[in-house]
């Protein structure tokens, strides 16, 4: 079965024929970075009205790339949550506009599950149930993927996101933007040792994280150095920054290795991109005796690759979007829409 998947939930507007769930026909993504990056951060205005230039073009070659025509697929997928509002309604009525015009079945997919997802298109052999972290910009989750279109979150943030965090300090860093892979960069050579970060638990909810009062801190050295016109070596702070928010993830979920007995443990959303966090988890895995499964880099970022991924088991559990499919700034993994 052929989907052809749209994504537009952020900065990165892509389109992907996916074959069966796993074979990756053609994938486009056209990248925003250059247009928000002046700014320090995503406009949401500004990335919807991208997203509405170049959806024609981007999901045309997608097909084109595939040597399919519209007619040829089987169904529409799309992200229609979570995400920017915007960004996300652009996406989700031209995939409807698609459905209709082709008389294909829409599939609507949760952005976070489309994340794990990419893990089905590196890994041909996985399968549920597995642990699972996913790390991206705006949600850090663990999550116990009981079949693929059944998830039990375990731990979430209370506050921000391990990818806010590292985004934002890397930001007061004078990094640009996206923070957190220059902050990765910025971060070889440094030593992650030099600087001390409080390791910020959540009372009676261990699974659960918070990286809010981190980012503060990074926030208040910096600060505090400025003031005192003290000078920070940025590769040791960097180092330092992401081996705590590093630790943070990894004791949660060693706790929740132990807890549920997995024997897959797999990782999955941008952050997953990290080189220390992947260097780190291998260890972990290994302790706690679980088959370790990473997302091939390229699969990392937001792409539709993987949105045709889940939207291949989203469609054979039944589900499907008509034309009253409205897009959803918030979402739990959970829910099935229903
Ligand atoms: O999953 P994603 O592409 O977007 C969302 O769906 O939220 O994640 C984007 C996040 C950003 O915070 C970005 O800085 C972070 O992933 N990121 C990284 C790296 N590459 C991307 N963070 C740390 N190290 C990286 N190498």
């Amino acid at each position: 079965m052929r989907i052809l998947a749209l994504e537009s939930s952020c900065d990165e507007t892509a389109a992907a024929v996916v074959e069966d769930g796993r074979r990756v026909l053609s994938g486009v993504v056209a990248t925003q970075i250059e247009r928000h990056k002046i700014f320090g951060g995503v406009v949401p205005e500004i990335a919807s009205r991208l997203h509405a230039e170049s959806i024609c073009a981007v999901t045309g070659e997608a097909l084109e790339k595939a040597g399919l025509a519209l007619c040829e697929v089987d169904a529409v997928a799309v992200t229609y949550a979570p995400g920017l509002i915007g960004a996300l309604l652009v996406g989700v009525n031209y995939a409807k506009g698609l459905a209709l015009g082709s008389g294909k079945p829409l599939v609507p997919v949760h952005h976070l599950r489309a994340h794990i997802a990419a893990n089905y298109i590196t890994h041909p052999d996985l399968e549920p149930p597995f642990l699972c972290l996913v790390v991206s910009g705006g949600n850090t989750l663990l999550v116990q993927v009981e079949d693929y279109t059944v998830f039990h979150v375990l731990g979430r943030t209370r506050d921000d996101a391990a990818g806010e965090a590292l985004d934002k300090a890397a930001r007061a860093m004078g990094l640009p933007y996206p923070g957190g892979v220059h902050l990765d960069e910025a971060a070889k050579g440094g030593d992650a040792h030099a600087f001390s970060f409080p390791h910020p638990s959540v009372e009676g909810a261990p699974l659960d994280f918070s990286f809010s009062g981190l980012k503060t801190a990074v926030l208040n050295r910096l600060h505090n150095a400025a003031q005192k016109g003290e000078t920070i070596e940025t590769a040791d702070l960097a180092a330092s920054f992401q081996s705590a928010v590093a630790d943070a993830l990894l004791r949660n979920t060693g706790a929740a290795l132990q807890r549920t007995r997995a024997k897959k443990l797999v990782l999955a959303g941008g952050v997953s991109a990290n080189s220390v966090l992947r260097e780190r988890v291998g260890i972990l895995a290994k302790r706690y005796g679980a088959q370790l499964y990473l997302p091939a880099l390229s699969l990392c970022g937001d792409n539709a690759a993987m949105v045709g991924a889940q939207g291949y088991y989203e469609y054979l559990a039944g589900r499907r979007g008509d034309m009253s499919l409205n897009a959803a700034a918030t979402m739990p993994i959970e829910e099935n829409g229903r």
